[in-house]
């Protein structure tokens, strides 16, 4: 595996690649990761893989210096997996000069849920994944639908600006106990661990009331957030859209079938945790 730092050296590596597959990620890789860099090899080669901490996508009291750096775990894991490149530029290979334009996703999917709360993260990603592929030049890349809002405003993105890069969507891991692998775990200690995966059987909770009856979907949400508060969440938000544009389902279309998820963002102690689950009916 070669690692490169920076974008010259990364282009004369690739170029004439036309079936490059990518995941692009923040580094402290676990097997969420790896299972993408497997479905990346499932849809081209070379697989390449990027570690860039992205400081553009944090607002100011996160935790960009906290985000776990690790390294030579990393590179050893993507080596093993057979990654042909990891690019893993400083912030001065990636922005030798002050990023002043930025891609801004739509209000509507880029301003709800995650961007309600984070409003810099999806400026950020866009951003960044933008120059990534602009790097890079995939033919396919690979994100997790753990970050299932992320999936779909890097999907939604790339069709609008015609990138040639096909956006494929891979399944959440989840650890025995039904918590989605996440770098963040690592900032629970031994309780709020033991605790965390209520945020999963809170999703599937509400899942499994949406599929037997129709109680109002607006009393569900609230109820699973006094859930999740009892429980000693801070919950930001726990709330059933539309699969297809994360919009609430009017009752016209839930009664049509609209596929739905529910997607929720909590609190437990200082780490703040996302999951989200499709739901079948
Ligand atoms: O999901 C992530 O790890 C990041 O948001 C991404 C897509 C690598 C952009 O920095």
């Amino acid at each position: 595996m070669k690692i490169i730092s920076t974008i010259d050296e990364l282009r004369d590596q690739l170029r004439g690649q036309l079936r490059t597959a990518f995941v692009p990620t923040m580094g402290n890789l676990h097997e969420g990761h790896l299972s993408l860099m497997r479905l990346a090899r499932r849809h081209g080669d070379p697989v390449v893989a990027s570690i860039f901490v992205n400081r553009l996508q944090f607002g100011p009291n996160e935790d960009f210096d906290k985000y776990p750096r690790t390294f030579e775990a990393d590179a050893e894991k993507l080596e093993k997996e057979g990654v042909y490149v990891l690019f893993a530029p400083t912030e001065k290979d990636l922005y030798p000069e002050p990023q002043e334009y930025r891609v801004q996703p739509p209000d509507d999917l880029g301003g709800t849920l995650e961007g309600e709360f984070r409003p810099a993260m999806f400026p950020g990603v866009c951003t960044v994944v933008t120059k990534l592929f602009s790097c890079v030049q995939p033919r396919v890349a690979v994100f997790g639908k753990k970050d299932y809002q992320q999936l779909m405003i890097i999907r939604n993105m790339a069709r609008q600006f015609a990138m040639p890069t096909e956006v494929i969507g891979a399944e959440t891991v989840r650890a025995a106990d039904g918590l989605a692998l996440s770098s963040r775990n690592g900032y629970l200690d031994a309780a709020e661990r033991a605790e965390a995966p209520a945020l999963y059987r809170t999703l599937q909770d509400v899942a499994e009331r949406v599929r037997a009856s129709h109680p109002g979907l607006p009393a569900l949400e609230r109820e699973a957030m006094a859930h999740l508060s009892a429980r000693g969440w801070q919950p930001d938000y726990v709330s059933i859209r539309k699969r297809a544009d994360l919009k609430p389902p009017t009752r016209e279309e839930y009664a049509a079938g609209a596929g739905l998820l529910v997607l929720a963002a909590a609190r437990l102690g200082a780490t703040r945790l996302i999951d989200n689950l499709e739901i079948e009916r």
